[in-house]
Formats: C-alpha cells, sequence, structure tokens
C-alpha cells in the first residue's frame, strides 16, 4: 500500500511565501507592474572578469570531467587567502575550509552529517528558513531562541541562549548564528562572538555561523568572523558565500572554515552526494577571491544607495523603517495602524494595492511576526515609486474606512477608496 506521507515531506510544510508569491504570479499575469522586494536575489551582473575567466576555463580541455567534492586546490587556498587578508585567520586548505555548492547546501550538509533523529540545535527565530529546516530534515529537533529588540539585545541574547540550553533535553548539538543577519539586518561585534566562544566551549556544542554577508555592509564597518576568536576554531564553523559578495546566485558557490572535525564530517557526506562544482566554475571563483575587490566595493555602493532611497522616501510615506547597517535587506515594522493584521494580510494588501511584493516576518519564523522584509533587489527609481504607491495605500488606509477588517470573512477586504 502507499504510504499517506513521505517522513521527510511531512516535516516540509508548504513554503510561507508561496501565498504572496502566488499573488504575485496573478497579478503580473493581469498585467500589473508589480515592484518585487519579496526575494533575496541579486539583480546585478556577475563582474565582468569573473565571467570571463568561466568562459576562458571552459575551453580548456578536460574541464568537462567531475570536478573535485572539497574543492580544486587553488580554490581552497583562494579561500584561506580570503580568512588571512581580510580576517587576520590563518587556515589549513587542506584540513579546515572547503568549498560548497552556495552556502545553502554546506550548510544543509553539514546538518545531515553532525545530527540525528533525537538531537537538539538551538536555532534564532526569526531566521533564514535553512538554519531551522536543515537540521528538521535531518530529523534533529529545534530549540527557536527567540531574537528581541531594544537596547539590552545583546544581555537578552545571552539570557535566552542560557535559558535555551538549561531547558534543552538531551543538551544541544549546537547553535546557530547569523551576523549580519537575513533577515534582521543584526550586526554583532568581535566581543559578541567571544562571549559565545565562551559559552558554547563551557556547554560542549557547536557553532555553525552563517556570515553570507561578510562584504555587504555599509558605514566602513565590515562583519568580523567567529574564527578570529582565539579558541573558536576549537568548535565554531563558518559559511562563506560568494552570492552576494560578487553577484554570483546562480553560479551555486559558498565555502565552510573553521573546525576541522566539522569541515571532515562535511566532506566526507559530500564525497558520498557530489562531485564539486563544475571546475570552471571553481576557477572562476578563485579568481573572484583573489582578484580586485573593486567590484566588491561597487555592488556595496548600489546597495547602499538602494538602502538610502528606500528609507528616507518610505519614511516621507508615513512609514519608518530603521536602516539597515549590513545585508541587503531591510528588516521593517508593520506601520502602527495595520500591525493588527499581521504580516501575511499586510503583505497581501500591500501586493493589491500599493503593488509591492515584500516577504511577510512570519515566513522567517514565530518571532518573525510583526515584520516583513524588503531586498534592496529594485533600483533607486523603482524603490521611490514604490514608495508613492505605498504612500497613497497608507493614506487610504488612514483617510477613511477603506480597509474593513471583516470579522466575518478569513481576512480583512479592502475597498475602494
Ligand atoms: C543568511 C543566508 N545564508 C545563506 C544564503 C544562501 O546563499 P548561497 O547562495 O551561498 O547558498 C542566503 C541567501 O539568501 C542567506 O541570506
Amino acid at each position: 500500500m502507499m504510504q499517506e506521507e513521505f517522513h521527510r515531506i511531512r516535516r516540509l510544510p508548504p513554503y510561507v511565501f508561496e501565498e504572496v508569491n502566488r499573488l504575485k504570479a496573478q497579478a503580473r499575469a493581469a498585467g500589473e507592474d508589480i515592484i518585487d522586494f519579496g526575494m533575496g536575489n541579486p539583480d546585478m551582473p556577475t563582474p565582468s572578469h569573473i565571467v570571463e575567466k568561466l568562459v576562458e576555463t571552459v575551453h580548456r580541455p578536460r574541464t568537462n570531467r567531475y570536478s573535485s567534492s572539497r574543492g580544486i586546490p587553488g580554490l581552497r587556498r583562494a579561500m584561506t587567502a580570503y580568512y588571512r587578508r581580510r580576517f587576520g585567520v590563518l587556515l589549513d586548505p587542506e584540513t579546515e575550509v572547503i568549498a560548497t555548492l552556495g552556502s545553502k547546501e554546506g550548510f544543509a550538509n553539514l546538518a545531515q552529517a553532525i545530527t540525528t533523529p533525537g538531537d537538539v540545535v538551538i536555532v534564532p527565530s526569526p531566521s533564514y528558513p535553512i538554519h531551522a529546516y536543515g537540521f528538521i530534515i535531518a530529523g534533529a529537533a529545534i530549540r527557536q531562541l527567540p531574537l528581541t529588540d531594544g537596547p539590552q539585545e545583546t544581555e537578552g541574547f545571552f539570557h535566552a541562549l542560557e535559558r535555551a540550553v538549561h531547558h534543552c533535553v538531551p543538551p544541544p548539538t549546537a547553535l546557530v548564528l547569523n551576523y549580519p543577519s537575513n533577515p534582521t539586518a543584526k550586526v554583532v561585534d568581535l566581543e559578541f562572538y567571544k562571549d559565545v566562544v565562551k559559552f558554547a566551549t563551557r556547554h560542549n556544542m557547536f557553532v555553525l555561523s552563517d556570515l553570507a554577508y561578510a562584504e555587504i555592509y555599509f558605514d566602513n564597518n565590515p562583519p568580523p568572523s567567529i574564527l578570529q576568536v582565539p579558541g573558536a576554531k576549537e568548535i565554531a564553523v563558518e559559511f562563506q558565500s560568494l552570492s552576494k559578495t560578487y553577484a554570483m546566485p546562480g553560479w551555486r558557490m559558498g565555502f565552510a572554515a573553521g573546525n576541522a572535525r566539522l569541515i571532515g564530517a562535511l566532506a566526507r557526506i559530500k564525497s558520498y552526494l557530489d562531485y564539486g562544482a563544475f571546475t570552471p566554475i571553481q576557477v572562476a571563483a578563485s579568481a573572484a577571491l583573489n582578484g580586485p575587490q573593486d567590484c566588491v566595493d561597487e555592488i556595496r555602493q548600489i546597495y547602499k544607495v538602494r538602502r538610502d532611497a528606500l528609507v528616507s522616501s518610505m519614511a516621507r510615506a508615513g512609514w519608518d523603517i530603521p536602516s539597515p547597517p549590513a545585508t541587503m535587506f531591510a528588516w521593517a515594522p508593520i506601520p502602527p495602524s495595520l500591525k493588527h493584521l499581521g504580516s501575511m494580510e499586510f503583505s497581501k494588501l500591500l501586493l493589491q494595492h500599493a503593488k509591492v511584493a515584500v516577504s511577510p516576518g512570519i515566513g522567517f519564523g514565530e518571532y518573525g511576526e510583526g515584520y516583513v522584509r524588503i531586498g534592496l533587489v529594485e533600483n533607486e527609481q523603482r524603490t521611490r515609486q514604490a514608495a508613492r504607491n505605498v504612500r497613497r495605500f497608507l493614506s487610504s488606509v488612514e483617510g477613511s474606512n477603506s480597509i474593513l477588517p471583516d470579522e466575518s470573512s478569513a481576512g480583512p477586504k479592502v475597498v475602494a477608496s
């Protein structure tokens, strides 16, 4: 007899963003121009010297063959050189670094490699979905770590962490961190990582730090690496991505660095699963890491201009959005007059009435409610257009009874104003 539902599929609820995506597709099919801040998908071209290196390498003999799962030696050396240059961290290219098919693949496969049903992992909420689902797919259990706002943030973090660890049965295998954060755009300093390393060492747990936004920062404040903390290599591994730094999201190239046992575990599982990225991609990725970095400055500058346009024009439209210090996202509290709707309904209304797509905070976990995530993936002009649409929408909401939270039906109704 056919099984009811496959064990792992049951652990994967339909994607929360699907609802908004469906409405977006419908609106587009009806010919509407939707300004789409929904996805974290970089829209600028990959710098030409990286593309040229790929093309040149494709023409070389034997690059069509299976590549190396851990990454070709030149790429692993380029990755360690980046760590030395950027963070002053020395890594062994043989044992402390591994290339991954994007950081997401590396994260998910490490989760598979190190946990088993019955294990518990501490994952922040809100978070990028794979941080929880990598472990959920592996059969492990998640203990959420609520990330709070406010002046006592760091203190609040350790208080919540202490509590989470205290109540974990069995004790947690690992803690996931992601700063600069997707979706909240929060950043931390090296002192924070020092405290984390001390804490994790004391509690005998690993730390998996996702540093995908290492190079997407503003205001001249480069985010630190947890590996800068003495002793961090005993317990921590860090994920890096070329997707945002060099606008290479579709190329699928990232890497993991740090604790040799964790890197070894990831290497082992990957040796069964894949043959590594296409060699020309690995060669081009080496060129990206070793080559001139002014393209990174340019990419950073593009996001910064968009960020400033978004924050200032939305403020004029009546929506106060904190300016993100890093990442390609703004984490926007729902305007107070509409907060009661929740992030999903608010996102739907914004799509229908302002023609602006955002990601509802609830899609990033329970503690993402009350916010929406706005990706800096539309150009300045369209960002300003979005703010004009939002202003009209908000004033129609506040001006009359245009939005009637209709208790008799599933969601609020909007009537023409
Ligand atoms: C925090 C975070 N980690 C990982 C990823 C995935 O990056 P990659 O393309 O390297 O798999 C993203 C992409 O949006 C992200 O925001």
